[in-house]
């Protein structure tokens, strides 16, 4: 496994990789690896020859007084993950590397799609996630790119970037990885204290109420926001609980196959989100 911080050397590593041939995934990372990215590692591998991993805490995704400086980092146990899992490259750059000159000029700015769920209590983020996916598809050039839907706006937002930038990578999705009581993976669960990790779980819970109430046959949307609501509670503070069209992320009155219940909470100090796809045979 090829591993390097710097951006000409990934420039030549994806030269000379596709001189031979063969597809390239990029799976984009912010590292502190977990079995849902070792899933979409999985994922990038079956659409592809040559398999890349970038690991790189965003500064431009976070707001101010967010977790920037306390994100977990841990390159070398990252290094160890990714290579068991058969990555080809990881790009793993410092900020400097990435934002040489600072603060760009020039950014990703979502006209719609941000304003709303995530988008609200954090203003700028998409900007961020988008800004930096861009600038990796044009250091990476993937032939296809692997993304969670955990982060469910995310991967709306980074369809219609690629779909309305023309940019020329396909993206292929993940599913949510769950721990086996049904907490979403992810690596902000170290931050949760013994307590909080036994709250977070009425996020996971109620989006299993929402899958049963669907399985019944309710179409109205108003039953899965009450369900959502009721993962509030000691400890747990809803910051959103809707139900949304997948394209468009606007709530709806009616729920069909394919739309979305997402939520998101403060469990204790840690904001955390999860969603589930109705009519998908989610493991909740
Ligand atoms: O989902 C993440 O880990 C990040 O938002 C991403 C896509 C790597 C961009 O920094």
């Amino acid at each position: 496994m090829k591993v390097t911080a710097v951006k000409s050397e990934v420039r030549a590593w994806v030269r000379e990789t596709r001189s031979s041939g063969g597809v390239i995934a990029l799976v984009p990372t912010m590292g502190y690896l977990h079995a849902g990215h070792l899933s979409l590692l999985e994922i990038a591998r079956r659409h592809a020859d040559h398999v890349a991993l970038s690991i790189f805490v965003n500064p431009l995704q976070f707001g101010a007084g967010e977790d920037l400086e306390r994100y977990p980092r841990d390159l070398q146990r990252d290094l160890d993950l990714a290579s068991a899992a058969g990555t080809d490259l990881v790009f793993a750059p410092p900020v400097t590397e990435m934002y040489p000159t600072g603060e760009p000029w020039v950014s990703v700015i979502p006209e719609r799609g941000a304003d709303v769920l995530c988008g609200r209590s954090r203003p700028g983020h998409f900007r961020g996630v988008l800004t930096v996916v861009n600038k990796l598809f044009g250091i990476f050039a993937p032939d296809v790119a692997v993304f969670g839907e955990k982060d469910f706006q995310q991967l709306a937002l980074i369809r219609r970037m690629v779909a309305d930038l023309d940019i020329p990578v396909r993206i292929e999705a993940g599913p949510i990885v769950r721990e086996a009581d049904g907490l979403a993976m992810s690596s902000r669960n170290r931050y949760l204290s013994e307590d909080d990790r036994e709250r977070a779980l009425s996020l996971s819970r109620a989006l299993g109420r929402c899958s049963e109430l669907f399985r019944s046959g309710v179409h109205d949307a108003a039953p899965y926001r009450q369900q959502l609501q009721r993962a509030g509670g000691a400890g747990v503070s809803v910051e959103y609980a809707e139900v949304v069209d997948p394209d468009s992320l606007l709530s709806i009155d009616r729920v069909e196959s394919g739309s979305v219940c997402l939520i998101a909470a403060r469990v204790g100090g840690t904001r955390l989100i999860d969603n589930v796809v109705l009519g998908t045979p989610a493991r909740l």
